[in-house]
């Protein structure tokens, strides 16, 4: 796959968030116009001791032709191995490799892993190289702004994944100290783009599908990856297709789409978990942003295990939206 060719039409990408792009999240984000999906990343030295719970990270959904994978470590060799491994495993379903040098948790920094490689780019340099020796996909870097607050490496680092081989490279415009605070750094993907020859991916703060068109126009990126504005919110995909085709976006979901949406998440995946989905907590609270006496509900979340469970608190905020009706509130868009 040559990446420039692929993003000249498939621009709108669900970043990978660990612990939340699951199967299901990534079934309801294709459905709604993500063009790709990521897995939650998946640590290279955990794969390598055949660990059965990170394998099950590389699962497919139903229905999913492909997913690019996320991969996160800090040894050349044991990634490029373990690439190879993946490569082989999932045949033509491995869209691409993606290797994690932006993650700032300290119990991923602290082994000179995530983000701690823009700290040290020749290794990482040598992680990119390693893998393209191994492997025939294409190879992608994501990072961030730089590691230290006000030390914006990006553009050289970028340089560097560029000559190490990388296929393509997405930025997020934070810092790694910053965490999730302040705000993305549009210059900072701007400036990377201009860098290099490499497509390059805009990263952070798409929270509507303007913001998604808006991103592309200003730093000329070739394509935008969504995190935190996709949770509890599939249609960010097609609000973000139709803003960057220069559309006119549709009006936000109203709560009873929500809460179907909300109820096909949990049956997607208690198909795939069994009965015990705790995991739908999150997804979950995420959905219920904005309904009536969403507080309410997302404590009663709090203590849901079965999609019985779920379904209980679903039925409910739909009694209470229904009450509001009649009370004369207008429960139409929840304008979230
Ligand atoms: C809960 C959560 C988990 C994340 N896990 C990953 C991950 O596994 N790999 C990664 O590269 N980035 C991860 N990220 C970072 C996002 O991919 C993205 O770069 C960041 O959230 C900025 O984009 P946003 O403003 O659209 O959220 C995670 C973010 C969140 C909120």
């Amino acid at each position: 796959m040559n990446m420039t060719e692929y993003f000249a039409n498939h621009n709108v990408l669900l970043a990978p968030m660990a612990g939340v792009t699951d199967i299901a999240m990534r079934t309801l984000s294709r459905e709604f116009g993500a063009d790709m999906t990521f897995t939650e990343m998946v640590s290279a030295k955990g794969l390598s001791y055949a660990n059965e719970k990170t394998r099950q990270l590389l699962a497919l959904a139903e229905g999913e032709d492909k997913v690019a994978v996320q991969l996160f470590g800090h040894e050349p060799d044991v990634m490029a191995s373990q690439a190879a491994w993946i490569e082989d495993a999932m045949g033509e379903h491995l869209a691409w490799l993606d290797i994690n040098m932006g993650c700032p948790a300290r119990k991923i920094t602290s082994k000179g892993e995530g983000s701690a490689l823009m700290k040290t780019p020749e290794l990482a340099a040598e992680i990119v190289h390693e893998i393209k020796r191994a492997v025939a996909c294409p190879v992608t870097v994501k990072f961030r702004r730089g590691y230290a607050i006000g030390e914006e490496t990006a553009p050289e680092f970028a340089c560097r994944m560029e000559q190490a081989g990388a296929d393509a490279i997405t930025v997020h415009g934070r810092f790694a100290q910053q965490m999730y605070s302040g705000v993305s750094d549009r210059g900072t993907i701007a400036r990377v783009k201009q860098a290099v020859r490499l497509p390059v991916v805009g990263n952070g703060d798409v929270k509507r599908g303007e913001d998604a068109a808006s991103l592309m126009a200003e730093t000329g990126c070739d394509a935008i990856m969504i995190a935190r504005g996709a949770q509890g919110n599939p249609w960010i995909f097609r609000e973000a297709q139709i803003a960057i085709a220069g559309g006119e976006v549709p009006s936000r979901p109203t709560v009873d789409e929500k809460v179907a949406m909300a109820r096909r998440h949990a049956e997607l995946l208690a198909r795939r978990e069994g009965r015990n989905i705790v995991r739908m907590r999150k997804h979950a609270s995420w959905y219920m942003a904005g309904v009536p006496r969403g507080a309410e509900a997302r404590g009663r979340i709090n203590a849901c295990t079965t999609l019985d469970d779920f379904n209980a608190v679903f039925d409910e905020v739909l009694r209470v939206t229904r009450q509001y009706e009649a009370a004369g509130f207008f429960m139409n868009n929840t304008g979230l």
